[in-house]
């Protein structure tokens, strides 16, 4: 398998909930939307769906609740049988697996966080983090060492012995987060898993997979309601609606050029000025002269020098100091005042 083919390719996946949903989408007249299948009695979790996550990819799926991202990302795994198209894990079609297979896939290479926690409930803290180790057939030693290793890591030491029911829900969460880590899988899929933690846990953890994606090149989707932590995150942004991906691409070109009126809308309140960078502004037809300002540097870092350089185009430069294009001045005030694009 090549190093640049994708990680999950998933193609016109579609996902209907309903009586008798293959019979229905085969025979279901061109073009029709969210709202002609509902009123045939059906729910389009999953809408003609076609992404591409790549190795070592942070993916980060946002839109509002009920929009089809936890279905999209329970159909990676199979946990939803889809109604229509095709996923490949690493080239593997999921869907021609076996049962045994596909759950060797699942312990082998994926982990999951679910909205929900899924912990089992007569279970310890320190059983449940323990618990796919088991299932991977690791001797009883070894487990309780890793798992003890990732319970201190998530905030969680001393409270081995507890059981969920005595935990809030943070702190629940944050076993399930444990659990997920225990086994370091190489793919990762998180439905809202620091939804419950509060700003400072949740900033530690958010830290954590960026290290871990960084350092052992992890794939990762991951669900969030919030911006802040999908830009801190997101190597790309699928934004969903109705069960349709809107649009999905690097935050920056999100907030620059949102391909549709609703994305637009969505990212609205988002700081553009944090997001985009001066090398997303620069043209490389311009030819700027004199003091170069860094392409990953964003508009916000270059405020100061912004308001004070009163050049009407500034050369961008890459890391290795080529200058990569010239950027207007006028567009990047305008990002920073917030009147952007
Ligand atoms: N098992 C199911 N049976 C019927 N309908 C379902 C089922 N699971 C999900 N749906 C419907 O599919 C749509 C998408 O649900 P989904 O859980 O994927 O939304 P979501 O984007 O994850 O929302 P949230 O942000 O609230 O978690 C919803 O309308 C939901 O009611
Ligand atoms: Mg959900």
């Amino acid at each position: 398998m090549s190093d640049n083919a994708p990680v999950i390719s998933a193609k016109n996946v579609w996902k209907l909930f309903g009586a008798e949903p293959e019979k229905y989408l085969a025979n279901m007249p061109e073009g029709h939307g969210f709202d002609d299948i509902r009123a045939d009695g059906y729910i389009a979790g999953v809408k003609d769906v076609s992404i591409d996550v790549n190795r070592g990819e942070m993916l980060v799926i946002m839109g509002l609740s009920g929009s089809g991202k936890s279905t999209l990302v329970r159909c990676f795994s199979r946990l939803h049988e889809i109604t229509g198209g095709t996923i490949e894990i690493d080239g593997q079609d999921i869907m021609a697996l076996s049962d045994k297979d596909l759950i060797d896939l699942r312990r082998s290479k994926m982990g999951m966080v679910f909205q929900s926690f899924g912990l089992l409930p007569h279970r310890t803290v320190l059983e449940n983090v323990a618990f796919p180790l088991e299932m991977r057939g690791q001797d009883g030693h070894s487990r309780r060492e890793r798992a003890l290793e990732v319970i201190k890591l998530v905030g969680l030491e001393g409270r081995e012995e507890y059981f969920p029911r005595e935990l809030s829900g943070g702190q629940q969460q944050r076993v399930g987060i444990a659990r997920s880590l225990a086994i370091e899988p190489d793919i990762w899929f998180l439905d809202e898993p620091f939804s419950a933690l509060d700003p400072l846990i949740r900033r530690e953890m958010q830290d954590e997979f960026l290290r871990l994606q960084d350092m052992l090149g992890k794939t990762i989707v991951f669900i969030t309601h919030d911006f802040d932590e999908a830009l801190r995150l997101a190597d790309r942004i699928a934004i969903m609606k109705d069960g349709a991906v809107e649009q999905c691409d690097t935050p920056d070109q999100i907030v620059l050029n949102p391909a549709t009126e609703y994305v637009r809308k969505f990212t609205e309140e988002i700081d553009k000025a944090r997001v985009v960078t001066a090398g997303a502004l620069a043209d490389a037809s311009i030819t700027a002269k004199g003091a170069t300002v860094p392409a990953q540097a964003t508009i916000k870092e270059l405020a100061a020098s912004l308001v004070a350089d009163k050049r009407a185009e500034i050369p961008v430069a890459a890391v290795d100091g080529t200058v990569v294009g010239g950027m207007k001045r006028q567009a990047a005030l305008a990002v920073l005042l917030g009147d952007a694009a």
